[in-house]
């Protein structure tokens, strides 16, 4: 494609790396610019409007344009537009954070809140606290944490090791020493022939167990898991799978990190995956709908057994050293503390309960359709896998790119969701959305699947 010269296309294909992106076939393309947005929509730059039918990147729960969240901020910025916490400083919207969250966390036991600004920053901070309470309860050996293959837990050095997918691992020299990966649950494909969700479960928990015991117990630390994996192909838990897991990790005195950073804030209908899962986290990873994504915030929840002995910690080494000069930034504390006042007020666990319904109906119809192999989610999440061979659960070849193509034919028809591993296509819109604006969605979504199987599966 030729770009008009000095336009933004050519200037972003010129000069703007961007993240996961095929930087090669973006000089060619261009980008796709979005402009504006309303409610679950947004806009591009000519004035084309889309469903945004992944709330972003998984994020954006109240849509794309609540004025509150635009005053929350101004009000902020009006009146100390920045301040840090080192040393014992702090600023009054991150107190009501921090303070808000601990009185609202999913487990009696949390005691406090370490802000950063990403995910993946929160995810590698959880490693640090793991590590730093194994030292200071003297045994430095125990350092091995456990994701699983499939997870998705940010792109730090640490924590893309921690990331189950060899897309965000070609070429960049990770995993690190001390990650291990265990059993992706995923019953579709992995479950063996006869072979119960609750037997495959706790199949999962043996092979974890073996993996412990093949590296030596008294080295492995944690085990990392997001309640569902999302950027891995949206994917609940099998029946039975936490509770298996958490049998072995108390027999090796592990630590469990539970990565709320998609699931956290209402997309299961409850405040916290935790809830829906009956979870027991000593630390838990929060980001995303805690500001609804206006401005960028997240943290770590830290139970009162973990935080003790950083308090020991201090009392050894002094201060406990590691910060962000943006943690717990004034303006998207604040941001982020409207954001919950705008869930509670708007009973927005209520509605997610409600519109889920809706959302899950549609989610199951898809299942009939001769392209599609599974279709899996909970609350406001959805996966979508496009399959070859539906009888025997056969993939395409990745290089046939179905759920790429298939991506692209929704954004022509109004939809931007997001093609996964294993060709799924996820969905995860704004809470806000209604159930008019879920069929919609779904009208879309079947028409491309549509589209992808006459005219594009049928050459391959
Ligand atoms: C479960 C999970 N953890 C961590 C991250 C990383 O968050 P961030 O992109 O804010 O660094 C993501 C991002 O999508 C995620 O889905």
């Amino acid at each position: 494609m030729t770009f008009r010269a000095n336009s933004p296309h050519a200037r972003d294909a010129a000069h703007h790396l961007h993240p996961y992106t095929n930087m090669a076939d973006h000089e060619a393309i261009g980008p796709h610019i979005i402009s504006r947005g309303e409610g679950i929509y947004v806009f591009d730059d000519d004035g084309k409007r889309y469903i945004e039918g992944l709330a972003g990147l998984w994020c954006a729960a109240l849509g794309f344009s609540e004025k509150r969240l635009v005053e929350a901020a101004h009000k902020q910025l009006d009146t100390l537009p920045y301040y840090h916490n080192f040393a014992h400083k702090a600023c009054e919207p991150t107190i009501e954070l921090a303070d808000y969250l601990i009185n609202h966390a999913p487990c009696e036991d949390m005691a406090k809140v370490f802000f950063t600004n990403s995910g993946s920053e929160a995810n590698d901070t959880q490693i640090k606290i793991v590590w730093y309470y194994n030292n200071i309860l003297g045994r430095p050996e125990k350092k091995k944490i456990f994701a699983r293959t499939g997870a998705y837990h940010g792109i730090t050095l640490a924590a893309s090791s921690l990331t189950g997918l060899q897309y965000t691992h070609n070429a960049f020299d990770v995993p690190l020493k001390n990650f291990l990966h265990t059993q992706c649950p995923h019953y579709y494909h992995h479950g063996e022939d006869g072979e119960s969700e609750l037997a495959f479960a706790k199949r999962c928990a043996d092979i974890l167990e073996q993996q412990i015991l093949d590296a030596g117990p008294e080295t492995c630390a944690a085990f990392i898991a997001e309640p569902f994996l999302g950027a891995g192909g949206v994917i609940p838990p099998p029946q039975g799978y936490f509770e298996a897991i958490q049998i072995v990790l108390d027999k090796y005195d592990m630590l469990l990190i539970i990565d709320e950073v998609i699931s956290g804030f209402y997309r299961t209908g409850n405040r916290f995956a935790t809830q829906t899962y009956n979870l027991k986290p000593d630390l838990i990873t929060i980001a995303k709908a805690l500001s609804a994504a206006y401005l960028p915030i997240a943290g770590v929840m830290i139970s009162k057994k973990i935080s003790d002995v950083i308090n020991q910690g201090s009392k050894k080494y002094g201060m406990f050293g590691t910060g962000y000069t943006y943690g717990g930034h004034p303006v998207p504390a604040a941001v982020a503390m409207e954001t919950q006042k705008i869930y509670d007020e708007m009973n927005i666990g209520d509605h997610v309960n409600m519109v889920s319904h809706r959302f899950a109906e549609r989610l199951k119809q898809l299942g009939g359709h001769p392209l599609v192999g599974e279709t899996r989610g909970i609350g406001l999440i959805g996966g979508i896998e496009l399959v070859r061979d539906k009888t025997d659960r056969v993939n395409f070849d990745p290089q046939h790119k179905v759920a790429p193509w298939c991506a692209n034919k929704m954004t022509e028809l109004g939809l931007i969701a997001r093609p996964l591993f294993n060709d799924t296509i996820g969905l995860c819109p704004p809470l806000i959305i209604t159930d008019q604006q879920i069929d919609d969605m779904f009208d879309i979504l079947e028409q491309a699947i549509d589209i992808t199987h006459k005219d594009y599966v049928s050459t391959l």
